[in-house]
């Protein structure tokens, strides 16, 4: 980097999605093509950013994030990890597609080992359409990441003028700008151009946790299955034949199991296979012994993570310890 001008130091990293994305014309919200501008392209439609901060730029991907796998989590992960490392860094800002920036996130959000802001940023409208929020997006998010107030407070998620933890927001809408909300509210907005909080996350985050970006060089399979009415097994027998370590039972309300699945459930924990009881209603928690006697089947419940949080930390959980305990306490850790 050059010489240090007193404004933040930060890294932007481009991995594609809508905020990369261009339309065939200005009335294209929701129809254009994702991931083909570049980091330096999407950068150069903001020149307010260089008044916020030092930036440098580097293209690490260009996908839509519904393409993310392990090895795009782990490239990530290890690449911000050693930008965070440096003296001459004070934060990251990640562009990401909207589809599975929740997870990224989150993912990070429990493996980086630094204090140093981290933020992940998307859009629901690409640059080339009326009212996008991409570019006040990233604004927001390089002004959070060039931000004091942002030290220690986890990998952040900025949209639609709030901050939130990784930990609890979700995508919720498929095409409105206001498509990432958390549970319990965003930590904070930005308002003029200033971060301000009001909250903290209260579970474990990057230096606190127990995993290190640099120390996983691999991240097990877990798959989710999906409940409805009139279930049958065939999903999770599907599944327990693809070798699977553990499987995320999307369940209906607060995590009850079918009783046509129940006995294919119990087959997995047979074959050593992990069973997470997680809600497909995105709200509220999955106790365990409440709903079915997890103790008996030695399954585990989800706590307030939605299925694909549920799943990151699955993944997380066993790289170490993998007794059911071990996992159990990480859903009510984390
Ligand atoms: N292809 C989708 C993705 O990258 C576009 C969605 C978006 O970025 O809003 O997640």
């Amino acid at each position: 980097m050059t010489a240090h001008t007193g404004k933040a130091r930060l890294v932007l990293i481009g991995t594609g999605g809508t905020i990369a994305g261009r339309g065939g014309s200005a009335v294209n919200t929701s129809a254009y093509d994702c991931s083909v501008l570049g980091i330096d392209e999407i950068l150069t439609g903001l020149p307010a950013a260089a008044e916020i901060a030092d930036i440098r730029t580097e293209q690490l991907f260009q996908i839509g994030s519904e393409n993310f796998g392990t090895a795009h989590l782990l490239q990530l992960g290890k690449r911000v990890a050693a930008l965070l490392q440096r003296d001459d860094v004070d934060g990251v800002v990640i562009t990401h597609g909207t589809d599975t920036l929740d997870e990224t996130a989150y993912f990070l959000h429990l493996t980086l080992k630094s204090a140093k802001p981290v933020v992940v940023v998307g859009a629901m409208r690409p640059p080339s359409a009326l009212s996008s929020d991409g570019p006040l997006n990233l604004y927001h998010a390089i002004v959070v990441a060039a931000s004091r107030d942002a030290h220690g407070k986890g990998t952040l998620v900025v949209a639609n003028d709030e901050i939130h933890t990784a930990r609890d927001v979700v995508k919720t809408n498929t095409f409105k700008q206001e498509a990432f909300r958390s549970p319990y509210g965003p930590l904070g907005y930005i308002v003029e151009g200033v971060p301000r909080f009001y909250r903290l996350a209260a579970r474990r985050h990057t230096v606190q946790t127990e995993w290190s970006i640099a120390e996983i060089h691999d991240l097990p399979e877990v798959g989710i299955v999906y409940a409805h009415g009139g279930m049958t097994d065939h999903g999770v027998r599907a599944m327990l034949d693809t070798g699977v370590r553990a499987i995320v039972y999307a369940a209906t309300g607060n995590g009850n199991v079918a009783a046509s699945v129940v006995a294919a459930l119990r087959d997995a924990r047979s074959r050593a296979v992990h069973v997470v009881r997680a809600s497909r209603t995105g709200g509220g928690v999955v106790i365990r012994n409440a709903a079915q006697p997890d103790d008996r089947y030695d399954w585990l419940a989800a706590d307030d993570h939605v299925p694909h949080k549920a799943r990151i930390l699955t993944m997380l959980a066993l790289t170490g310890a993998c007794d059911a305990d071990a996992l159990q306490r990480a859903f009510l850790t984390y």
